[in-house]
């Protein structure tokens, strides 16, 4: 009986682990192809968006690097949302926020709202949390109100982005909301493309 236990236990060890392999390399094919287009000499931006802010939550640091690259080329400032608590990384923390955006029960912040008014354009990222908007990015939506300001949204995900930008359109009160991107987690080898990526996206914004 516990040789029979044993091979169910193997054989969905190797299931699982055959899938998720074929899963990442799916995405690492996905990614190849979207930035195959941007491998090219460094683009330059040419467009100015006034005076702007950058405001990003990040747990692990991929949206920490996409705010600070549009931040370094638009001269904006840079807000990060804290949590008031902070969100510890155990074992079962993922299920823990599935379980929290589901009932929407989203964090207390840390600190004063950023001054809207000093701003004519705010870009606006957070990572994405089971297909919708981290749940820190819920509580700073709808404490902010842009007041007719340019909003430009953007996320950053491992490959899907899900409902984040309906999401945050329905959740952004009182925005002008321009075009938002989206940003998968990709290796170093990529870094360039990246912020082709995003010179090619402000660009084309109005
Ligand atoms: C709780 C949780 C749920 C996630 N859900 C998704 C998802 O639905 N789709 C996806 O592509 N990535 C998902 N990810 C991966 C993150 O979106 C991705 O790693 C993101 O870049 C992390 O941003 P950060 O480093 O700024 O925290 C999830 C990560 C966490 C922690």
């Amino acid at each position: 009986m516990l040789k029979y236990f044993l091979y169910v236990v193997v054989l969905a060890i190797v299931v699982g682990l055959t899938c998720s392999g074929v899963h990442l390399y799916r995405v690492a094919q996905k990614n190849k192809k979207e930035m195959a287009p941007y491998q090219t000499e460094s683009i330059k931006v040419t467009k100015t968006f006034g005076k702007t802010l950058v405001v990003y939550y990040s747990l692990s640091g991929h949206t920490r690097d996409i705010a600070q690259r549009i931040q370094q080329k638009t001269g904006a400032d840079i807000y990060e949302i804290k949590t008031a608590q902070k969100i510890d990384k155990y074992p079962w923390f993922y299920l823990n926020l599935r379980r929290q955006l589901k009932n929407k029960k989203f964090p207390k912040l840390e600190g004063q709202m950023p001054d809207f008014t000093k701003y004519d354009t705010v870009f606006v990222g957070f990572p994405v949390w089971w297909y919708t908007m981290a749940t820190p990015g819920f509580s700073f939506l709808k404490q902010a109100d842009f007041m007719g300001k340019k909003v430009v949204p953007f996320s950053t995900q491992g490959s899907n982005v899900g409902t984040f930008f309906a999401d945050f359109a329905n959740t952004a009160q009182n925005a002008v909301l321009l075009k938002g991107n989206s940003f998968n987690n990709l290796p170093k080898k990529y870094d360039g493309a990246v912020d082709n990526k995003i010179a090619v996206w402000l660009n084309e914004l109005n």
